[in-house]
C-alpha cells in the first residue's frame, strides 16, 4: 500500500443508515468467521459518533441471535493517567455502551491501559502490536475523526508508519473532550494510541462522520495532499476503506 491521492469512497447516508450499514457488515464477518472457526478481530472507537453502532449490534444480538463469542476486539486509543474507572477513560466507555450489554468476555477485548506506569509504557505498546498479530491483525476497524484530522489519537503531525504509543493530545482534541471532563484543566495531556500504520493494517476500514463540524475536515481528508498535517487524509488509498458520512457532514 502507498500514500496514495486517490479519492476517499464516500458514502452518504444518516447517522441510522451508516449504523445500520457497519453493524450489518460486522455481524457478516462475524457469521463468516465463526462458520470458518475463526475469531472476527475489530477495532473499535469512542467518542459520540459510533454509539448508534453499537445500539444497532445489540440491537441484533436479542432480535437476530448475533452472538459475539467469536469476536476479539482492540479499542483505538485510551486517556493516560486514567483509572480504569475514571468516568472518563474509554475502558469504562466501552463497558457501558457496548461489552456489558452484549455480554462480550473482558479477555477478548483490548484496550491500552491509561495507568500503566510511565516506565512500562513503552513495552506496553508493544505488547499491544504483539496481541493485535497474534490475533491474526485487525479485520474490520471502525473509525471516528477528529476535527483536527485525527484517527485514533494518530494527531497531526503523526506519520504513516506510526504504530502503537505514546502520544500528547492536541489543543483541538483537549478542547473537544472538555465539557466531558469539566473542564479543560481536567483532560490528560497524554494518550496511548494505536498508530496509522496499524490501522491501516486492518482488512477493511469504514470511518464515520456526522454533523457540520466535521465538513471542514472532511473537505480536507478528501482534497488535501496525503501528509501527517491531516493524519486522515492516510486512509486515501487503502484497499478497502469507506466514509459514511452524512449531509452536514459533507456540506451537501
Ligand atoms: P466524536 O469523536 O465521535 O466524539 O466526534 C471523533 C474522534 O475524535 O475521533
Amino acid at each position: 500500500m502507498t500514500t496514495s491521492t486517490a479519492p476517499l469512497p464516500i458514502q452518504a447516508c444518516s447517522p441510522a443508515e451508516a449504523a445500520r450499514e457497519v453493524a450489518r457488515e460486522i455481524a457478516v464477518l462475524i457469521r463468516e468467521r465463526r462458520a470458518a472457526g475463526r475469531m472476527a478481530v475489530l477495532c473499535l472507537p469512542t467518542g459520540r459518533t459510533p454509539l448508534g453502532v453499537y445500539d444497532e449490534l445489540v440491537r441484533m444480538q436479542r432480535d437476530e441471535a448475533l452472538d459475539f463469542a467469536n469476536v476479539t476486539t482492540f479499542n483505538l486509543d485510551e486517556f493516560l493517567g486514567l483509572p480504569p474507572e475514571h468516568p472518563q477513560s474509554f475502558r469504562r466507555y466501552m463497558r457501558e455502551r457496548f461489552f456489558a450489554r452484549i455480554g462480550l468476555e473482558p479477555t477478548h477485548t483490548w484496550i491500552p491501559s491509561g495507568d500503566v506506569a510511565p516506565a512500562q509504557i513503552a513495552a506496553h505498546c508493544a505488547e499491544y502490536e504483539r496481541e493485535i498479530a497474534d490475533a491474526g491483525g485487525l479485520d474490520y476497524a471502525l473509525l471516528g475523526i477528529g476535527r483536527n484530522g485525527h484517527i485514533g489519537f494518530n494527531e497531526p503531525g503523526s506519520a504513516r508508519d506510526s504504530r502503537t504509543r505514546e502520544v500528547r493530545l492536541h489543543e483541538v482534541t483537549r478542547a473537544d473532550a472538555a465539557r466531558a471532563f469539566g473542564g479543560l484543566e481536567f483532560v490528560p495531556e497524554r494518550a496511548i494510541t494505536m498508530g496509522v500504520a496499524t490501522i491501516l493494517g486492518a482488512r477493511r476500514v469504514r470511518v464515520l462522520a456526522f454533523g457540520a463540524d466535521k465538513r471542514e475536515i472532511l473537505r480536507r481528508t478528501s482534497e488535501d495532499t496525503p501528509g501527517p498535517q491531516v493524519p486522515a487524509t492516510f486512509l486515501r488509498g487503502h484497499p478497502d476503506v469507506r466514509l459514511l458520512a452524512d449531509g452536514a457532514a459533507l456540506g451537501r
